[in-house]
């Protein structure tokens, strides 16, 4: 059955991937909002020490329906956060099972279990890649979506069967489709751990710490006014509250579901990002001015009327120096957190 929740009211939920770099966030996003919060994580390229310890903790799969049932049953799940799943668009490529395998087959395995146990909300981590290479920037939610690799694939399917289980089901649906990512908690507790991350700013960050040599441009004549690739880039705490105030929608109106783009709509440049974490940091970045990577669109910004319109969203980190600023200082704590 739909739950009668009233807004902002406490609501047990499970976060899908909370050891991994936004479900943390998620985790202390939902906590801080005074939230019940449990996770479940396979710890394939998450971290146990990213989950605080006080929060009940499952390693497993999310296609395990036995151990989703003990979970929901267990902690009293109200909603399901999904962020578990496979997320590097070239790996997509090479390997496009394993994506279909992770991002689709496994997300029907937790709807169904969702479903099957009473879960009346669900909030589903998708991607701007899902638009493909849009023909308008910025982007909204209106926008074909034509994705241009198997990972954008993967999640559209995802966010399809989505919203036919909540024609179906007393479930409701909240999709999130993510620009780019950036930054760390602004506290310290979370931020990007992967290893061998493809993220500008991650890149950026480690290579302003001597951790690589330089960066890599990846195109100079884009149509973008200094010819380098636009994207919107995001605060991981903006975005992980973003959600937190989607649930509170979810469990206020039990029969509207939604998808909404996650930006601020604006852009920046890879030269205004590289040139903004030389000025946060004070080193001189080597830059390499290399071809055009495949795949990439010129511009990528979202159009967020509809987010700041629907939901009471209000971002507070929206200022790429913050955005700098949290990625370096995550960046500068963590080859102690990996050595622990
Ligand atoms: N870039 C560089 N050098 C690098 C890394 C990136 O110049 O070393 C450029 C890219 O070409 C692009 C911009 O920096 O113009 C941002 O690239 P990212 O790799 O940081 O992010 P993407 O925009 O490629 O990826 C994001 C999300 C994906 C999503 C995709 C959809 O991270 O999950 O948008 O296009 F699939």
């Amino acid at each position: 059955m739909n739950g009668t929740e009233t807004l902002a009211s406490p609501l047990p939920v499970l976060v899908t991937g909370g050891a991994g770099y936004i479900g943390s966030h998620a985790v202390l996003a939902l906590r801080d909002a005074g939230h019940p919060v449990c996770v479940i994580d396979n710890l394939v390229t998450g971290h146990r020490w990213a989950v605080p310890y006080d929060v009940p903790f499952y390693q497993g799969d999310i296609a395990d329906d036995g151990l989703l049932e003990e979970i929901v049953r267990a902690q009293g799940v109200r909603a399901i956060m999904h962020f578990a799943g496979s997320v590097v668009v070239p790996e997509s490529v090479s390997d496009p099972l394993k994506y279909y395998l992770n991002n689709t087959v496994r997300t029907r395995a937790l709807i169904a279990s969702a479903v099957r146990h009473g879960v009346p909300h669900f909030i589903f981590s998708s991607t701007a890649a899902t638009y493909g290479l849009p023909e308008r920037s910025p982007v909204d939610e209106t926008s074909p979506t034509v994705p241009i690799n198997p990972y954008g694939w993967s999640k559209l399917m995802s966010e399809q069967m989505l919203r036919d289980v909540a024609a179906a089901h007393p479930i409701n649906v909240g999709v999130l489709r993510y620009f780019n990512v950036a930054g760390a908690d602004p506290a310290g507790r979370s931020g990007q751990s992967t290893e061998g991350a493809t993220h500008l700013i991650k890149i950026a960050a480690e290579a302003a710490l001597g951790k690589r040599a330089g960066v890599s441009v990846f195109g100079t004549d884009y149509d973008t006014p200094d010819g380098t690739g636009v994207r919107d880039y995001i605060h991981v705490s903006d975005l992980a509250q973003a959600h937190v105030v989607a649930l509170d929608a979810l469990a206020a109106e039990p029969e509207r579901s939604f998808t909404l783009n996650c930006g601020y709509g604006r852009g920046f440049s890879v030269l205004d990002v590289l040139d903004t974490v030389e000025r946060v940091s004070g080193v001189r970045l080597t830059r390499t001015l290399s071809p055009r990577r495949a795949g990439d669109p010129g511009a990528l910004i979202a159009d967020n009327r509809a987010i700041v319109e629907q939901l009471s969203w209000q971002p507070r980190h929206a200022d790429l120096e913050t955005i700098v600023e949290h990625a370096l200082a995550w960046e500068r704590g963590l080859e102690r957190r990996l050595a622990a």
